[in-house]
C-alpha cells in the first residue's frame, strides 16, 4: 500500500489545477497539457454505443473476437535479454528531449485509448461490445505500461492514475469516436510498422531498445482498427450521405496533425535516419490504402496541392507556437491571427477533391506490411 500523502490529498476542497500540478512530476505535467496537437482523452454517449448491432458483420466479428480472446501478445510486453540498457544521458540533448516527448505523447494516446475502452466496457450493456472493449483496454494498458517502464528507467515515469483524473475529457458522439479511433489505430499501426521495417534495414539507428517491440505491438493496433472497421461496416449509414463529409474531415485532421507534430521533432527523426516528409507520406499512403476497407473515399495523396497544404500547416504552426511563446497582448493577437490562418488553410485543403472508393465485400485485412 502506498502511504505517501501529498498536500493535494489533504485538501478538503476540490483541488485547483495549480494544487494538482504541484504534486506531480514534469513528465506527468507535460502529458496533461492540452493543445490542438496533443493526444486527447475522450468520452461518449455509452447508451448510444450499446445500440451497435454486429449481426451484419457476424462472421468476421466472431473470427476477430476469437483472435483477440486468444491473446497472442500475452507475453510480449515484458523486458527480456533483447532489452539492452542504454544511457539516456549519452544521447545528444535535442534527441533526448524529443525522444522523451515522443514517449510521453505515445503513452498519452495509448493510455487515452485504455481509459476510453475500459469505460465503454464498464458502462456498456451490450455484451459483445463490452467483450471487445475489454480486450482492447487490456492491450492499451500493456502498451502504456510498457512505455511508462521505459520512462521510469530515466526516472521520469508518468503518474497514470493522476492523468486519468486530471486530464480534460472531450465529448464525441459515438460515430465520431468510431472514425477518429479507427484512424488513430490504423495510423498507429502504419507508424510503428514503418519505423520497425526501417530499423530492420538500419539497426545502427536503433538508439533505444523499445523499437524492437514495435512489430507485435502494431499488430495489436491493427486488430483494434479491424474492430472499428467492422463497427463502421455494421451500419451502412456510417459510410454514406453526409457522413462522407465527416470521414473526409477526420482523414484530413488526423493526417495534418501527424504531419505538424512529426515536424516538431527533427532531431528524433534524424536520430532514426528518417526523412520526415518521406516517412509521413509513406504512413499516409499505407493508412489510406487500409482505410479502403470501410471508408467510401480516400484523400488524393498524389495531388501536389495537398502536400503544399500540409507544408503550409506546418509553417503556420511554427508561427502559432512563436506567438504563444512571446506572450503578452501582441503575442495573443498574433496567435489569434495565425490560428485563423490555420483554419483557412484547413478549409483550402478540405476543398481539394477526394477519390471515391468502393467498399469491398469483406473487411478483413492481414497486417502484411
Ligand atoms: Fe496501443
Ligand atoms: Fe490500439
Amino acid at each position: 500500500m502506498n502511504n505517501h500523502v501529498s498536500p493535494v490529498d489533504l485538501a478538503d476542497h476540490e483541488p485547483t489545477v495549480e494544487e494538482r500540478m504541484a504534486g506531480v512530476s514534469d513528465t506527468t505535467r507535460s502529458a496533461l497539457v492540452s493543445t490542438m496537437l496533443t493526444p486527447r482523452f475522450y468520452t461518449t454517449d455509452f447508451e448510444e454505443m450499446d445500440k451497435i448491432h454486429v449481426e451484419p458483420v457476424r462472421a468476421e466479428w466472431d473470427v476477430l473476437i476469437a483472435q483477440m480472446k486468444s491473446d497472442p501478445n500475452r507475453g510480449h510486453f515484458k523486458r527480456n535479454e533483447q532489452w539492452d540498457d542504454i544511457d539516456i544521458d549519452a544521447l545528444p540533448d535535442d534527441l533526448r528531449e524529443e525522444f522523451i516527448d515522443f514517449l510521453v505523447s505515445s503513452l498519452t494516446s495509448e493510455f487515452s485509448g485504455c481509459v476510453l475502452y475500459k469505460e465503454m466496457k464498464r458502462r456498456g450493456k451490450n455484451q459483445e461490445i463490452c467483450e471487445l472493449f475489454g480486450y482492447m483496454s487490456r492491450d492499451e494498458s500493456r502498451h502504456a505500461g510498457f512505455i511508462n517502464d521505459a520512462l521510469k528507467e530515466f526516472g521520469i515515469g508518468v503518474n497514470m492514475g493522476f492523468l486519468a483524473k486530471a486530464k480534460k475529457y472531450t465529448f464525441f458522439k459515438p460515430k465520431f469516436i468510431y472514425y477518429a479511433t479507427y484512424l488513430s489505430e490504423k495510423i498507429g499501426y502504419a507508424r510503428y510498422i514503418t519505423i520497425y521495417r526501417h530499423l530492420e534495414k538500419h539497426p545502427d539507428k536503433r538508439f533505444h531498445p523499445i523499437f524492437k517491440w514495435f512489430r507485435e505491438w502494431c499488430n495489436d493496433e491493427f486488430s483494434h482498427g479491424e474492430a472499428f472497421s467492422l463497427i463502421i461496416r455494421s451500419d451502412k449509414r456510417l459510410m454514406e450521405g453526409m457522413n462522407k463529409y465527416w470521414i473526409k474531415f477526420f482523414l484530413l485532421a488526423v493526417f495534418a496533425t501527424m504531419y505538424v507534430r512529426d515536424h516538431m521533432r527533427p532531431a528524433f527523426h534524424k536520430g532514426l535516419g528518417v526523412d520526415i516528409d518521406d516517412y509521413d507520406m509513406k504512413v499516409f499512403r499505407l493508412t489510406s490504402e487500409i482505410s479502403r476497407q470501410c471508408f467510401p473515399l480516400v484523400l488524393d495523396l498524389d495531388n501536389p496541392a495537398l502536400h503544399e497544404g500540409f507544408r503550409r500547416m506546418e509553417r503556420i504552426n511554427r508561427r502559432v507556437m512563436a506567438a504563444d511563446a512571446k506572450g503578452g497582448l501582441s503575442g495573443k493577437i498574433a496567435k489569434g491571427f495565425w490560428s485563423a490562418a490555420a483554419a483557412v488553410n484547413f478549409i483550402r485543403m478540405y476543398a481539394i477533391p477526394t477519390k471515391s472508393n468502393t467498399i469491398p465485400a469483406t473487411s478483413r485485412l492481414q497486417p502484411v506490411w
